[in-house]
């Protein structure tokens, strides 16, 4: 019964060997902060006139893409911590034209984002890059409503991939009607409209994730929110962004691993603490909830502007369900543990609308299928999502993270009810979202 990691060359093992009676989570517990927001309060601080304090930034590698490109950018950003991270912004519209080639690693998120605001800063020529899986993933739904706003940006395959160059332009505002609903496109286009003559409005065909509606509010920007219509529109070149203190909640998309963990392994009773709640990201907990999973909020709370609460949950049998439609952009990022959880839920669940999964670190539904099946359980791939039988009996083997954080925390998960001894090859790579889920994976264990 242990749960150890192995360096093997520059990644990990994860070995996992489950007691004979079974593992539980009890306790209480803290997760790291929330990378969407982590992400924007370090943009929009460098963008800002004064001084920015964050608090409670996720230490993970995509935040720290994020300021390395920043600096690099000409914002002066404290050393990263979890404590108070200092960003003296240069205010908008004053990026510097960097050395290099800005490196965005993995994160779509810093990459997306950024070229919003390259684009639309006159003067200056960029190169941005990342890693592999990042090079492979499509630019061209940001490249493209981009260019209609007058950006000039070029790439691999047509100037659908990274690298990418880019020589900033006077922009102009559009009226975008997004096909996908995708904050990231949403936000860059946002970012992009805040220097652009005129308005600039996205439309959504549902609504994804508004922390950049909101944090843009606080720090001053003029932005109105029809959520009805799932649209938002800045008017450009209005208004100084002014520096703010940022206090990051808890990331629910890290959240829900151990909510999945709880839920599955008989005996548990587990209280995560600090918890952001936003409604365009409880989408798990409502799947959760048709679920048959007990899961209780409390001590619901706003810090600074974003919903909190702790999420106290307890074992329970599953049951399967349907998951899609407008369901689907609220809990885009947790496919993969919810997977997991229908595994172990009795009858059917059938993921669709879900599409976008294959475009993401790696092509989600492909790789925890294979994955899942590869312990025992029944998983059909559909184009846009997945049929899982539940009920079947796992067993502990070797399996492939596919160098994808939710992968490997999602299979590690599967790993604590499944048979004997699972492998996670490329375990490391939690890294990206959660550095120290396999130590808290250890303590919050009890067999
Ligand atoms: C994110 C938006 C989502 C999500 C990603 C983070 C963000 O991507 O999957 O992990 O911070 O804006 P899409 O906008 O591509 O759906």
């Amino acid at each position: 019964m242990t749960i150890q990691l192995q360096p093997v060359g520059d990644r990990q093992d994860l070995q996992i060997t489950s007691p004979a009676n079974g593992w539980s989570l009890q306790g209480r517990l803290r997760i790291p902060g929330d990378k969407s927001i982590s992400h924007r309060a370090l943009m929009l601080g460098a963008i800002a006139r004064g001084e920015t304090l964050i608090h409670g930034l996720l230490l993970g590698e995509d935040p720290r893409s994020t300021a390395a490109c920043f600096r690099a950018l000409g914002a002066e950003i404290s050393e990263l911590n979890t404590d108070t991270v200092r960003v003296r912004g240069i205010g908008l519209g004053q990026l510097q034209e960097p050395l290099d080639v800005l490196n965005a690693g993995n994160s779509g998120t810093t990459l997306r984002l950024m070229l919003g605001l390259l684009a639309a800063q006159p003067q200056a020529f960029f190169t941005v890059t990342g890693d592999a899986s990042l090079r492979s993933r499509p630019m061209s739904r940001v490249a493209d409503p981009l260019r209609q706003m007058g950006a000039q940006i070029w790439g691999r395959q047509g100037g659908a991939l990274a690298p990418l160059a880019v020589q900033g332009q006077r922009l102009h505002g559009i009226h975008y009607h997004s096909p996908i609903a995708s904050a990231q496109v949403k936000s860059c286009l946002l970012l992009a409209g805040l220097m652009a003559a005129g308005e600039t409005t996205v439309t959504e065909p549902a609504r994804s994730r508004d922390h950049s509606e909101r944090m843009l509010q606080a720090f001053g920007a003029p932005l109105t929110v029809d959520p009805e219509a799932c649209r938002v529109t800045v008017t450009g070149q209005a208004a100084t962004l002014r520096g703010q203190t940022v206090i990051v909640p808890g990331d629910i998309s890290s959240a829900a691993f151990w909510l999945v963990a709880a839920a599955i392994l008989p005996g548990s009773d587990l209280t995560i603490e600090n918890v952001g709640v936003n409604p365009t990201r409880t989408g798990v907990l409502e799947a959760l909830a048709r679920m048959g999973a007990d899961i209780q909020r409390q001590n619901e709370r706003l810090v600074t502007g974003e919903p909190v609460a702790d999420l106290r949950v307890r074992a329970s049998t599953l049951r399967g369900s349907t998951i899609g439609g407008d369901l689907i952009p609220r809990l885009i990022d947790e496919v993969p543990i919810l997977a997991v959880a229908a595994a172990f839920a009795t009858g059917q669940t059938t993921i669709r609308d879900a599409a976008e999964l294959r475009v993401k670190e790696s092509d989600r539904l492909t790789a925890i299928a294979t994955e899942l099946r590869r312990l025992g359980a029944q998983v059909t791939e559909l184009p846009d999502g997945l049929e899982i039988q539940g009920g079947a009996t796992l067993t502990g083997t070797d399996v492939d993270s596919y160098q994808d954080h939710r992968l490997a925390m999602s299979l590690a998960i599967a790993a604590l009810r499944a048979r004997g001894k699972t492998t996670i090859h490329g375990a490391e790579v939690a890294a990206i979202s959660y550095p120290d889920f396999f130590t808290r994976l250890q303590r919050v264990v009890t067999a």
